[in-house]
């Protein structure tokens, strides 16, 4: 009698064994490029899909991207992968959706994705104030040094109280030049106006007087903005047009007081005629958020010099927003596979 009983509890057993597989190879395949996103959106996946993650806290190497990607119905990147024609076909004619946990999303062939039918989903919005935040102190970390006056206090070199020591430019009367005035460069813009700038210009493509009328911000052409800003701030995005526009003829125009500020991407900067610019005193500081390559290798001459500071892209990096930016790309993916409208998805 008992005996019957154990094979029937594992007869029982097998078999939903048998139906959870046949579930789960019916259920839409994900590959996740990073194990270390905020869980929470990863168990909202799994809840209706097959995940799989890369194993390390390291981009995907390309030819492990190539071969997981085979077969799956979503990808889950990041800016760090690269999503071309060469993943997509290794995906297969089943992929439906890519989703980035960014909002930049120069990383991803959207032209391609959107000829193949494939949707593309990424996260604007919810990380605009944390980044404009990092942008508002990398300003004030590099116009009042802080990290130079800072070592001082580590390495002997505050030896007393000193009445022109490690002065810096105030934003007070000064004139702000934001390039981009987006999301995050209106953002930006708010945060700057209790600082009392004399003037805050924008420079984009299009105008945008009512979002400009709330900073009293004037819109100015990209010579304009060179060479009247003492802070120009970069908050664009980066395309084929402003693809190293910051480069050696656009410092030559900047005045020698200039703080240059980058939160947007390191490629909108020729970095080599950054370099000079800054060593040669042509302007007088930076702030960078991004750079070419990153990480920045320990021997790139920019290290060496003291007017900058140079952060490793934490733009967005607030607890909350990062966990928030883990359920939106797992919400995307979610809306994709549904044939339903993503929450935020590259038009
Ligand atoms: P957004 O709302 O799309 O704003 C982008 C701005 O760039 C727009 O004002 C746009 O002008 C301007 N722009 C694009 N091409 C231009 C050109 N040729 N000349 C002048 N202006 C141009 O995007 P967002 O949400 O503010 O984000 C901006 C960028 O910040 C992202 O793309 C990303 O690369 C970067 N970002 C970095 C971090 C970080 O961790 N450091 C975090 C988040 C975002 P129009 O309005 O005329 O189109
Ligand atoms: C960060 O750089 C982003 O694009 O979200």
């Amino acid at each position: 009698m008992h005996k019957i009983k154990l094979r029937h509890i594992q007869q029982a057993k097998g078999l939903s064994q048998l139906l959870q597989k046949a579930s789960m190879s019916s259920q839409p395949r994900v590959y996740v490029t990073r194990p270390d996103v905020d869980d929470s959106g990863l168990e909202l996946l799994r809840k209706s899909c097959n995940v799989t993650t890369w194993s390390q806290t390291l981009p995907v190497p390309r030819d492990e991207l190539l071969r997981q990607v085979k077969g799956k119905d979503a990808l889950y990147c990041a800016l760090t992968d690269k999503i071309d024609a060469a993943v997509l076909d290794a995906a297969g004619t089943q992929l439906k959706c890519v989703a980035t946990i960014s909002v930049g999303f120069e990383h991803i062939d959207v032209e391609e994705c959107k000829k193949r039918g494939i949707r593309v989903g990424y996260t604007p919005e919810v990380l605009t104030d944390a980044t404009a935040e990092l942008t508002v102190a990398l300003l004030l970390a590099t116009n009042r040094r802080l990290f130079e006056a800072s070592k001082q206090v580590y390495n002997g070199g505050w030896k007393s109280w000193a009445p022109m020591w490690m002065c810096g430019q105030g934003l007070k009367n000064s004139r702000v030049g934001l390039y981009g005035f987006g999301r995050i460069g209106q953002e930006i813009a708010a945060r700057i106006v209790p600082f009392k700038p004399a003037q805050i210009t924008y420079t984009t493509r299009t105008a945008k007087p009512a979002e400009a009328a709330k900073v009293n911000a004037r819109r100015v052409d990209f010579d304009e903005m060179l060479c009247l800003s003492d802070f120009i701030v970069v908050c664009c995005s980066l395309t084929p047009d402003t693809k190293e526009v910051f480069n050696a003829s656009a410092f030559e125009k900047m005045k020698p007081n200039c703080i240059f500020i980058n939160t947007a991407r390191g490629g909108v900067v020729d970095q080599n005629a950054l370099y000079d610019a800054l060593h040669s005193k042509r302007i007088l500081a930076a702030g960078l958020d991004v750079t070419t390559p990153e990480p920045l290798p320990l021997d790139d001459p920019l290290l060496k010099l003291d007017n900058i500071v140079i952060l490793p892209h934490i733009g967005s990096a607030d607890i909350e927003t990062r966990k928030e930016m883990s359920r939106i790309t797992a919400r995307n993916i979610l809306a994709a596979l549904n044939g339903c409208q993503m929450e935020a998805e590259v038009m």
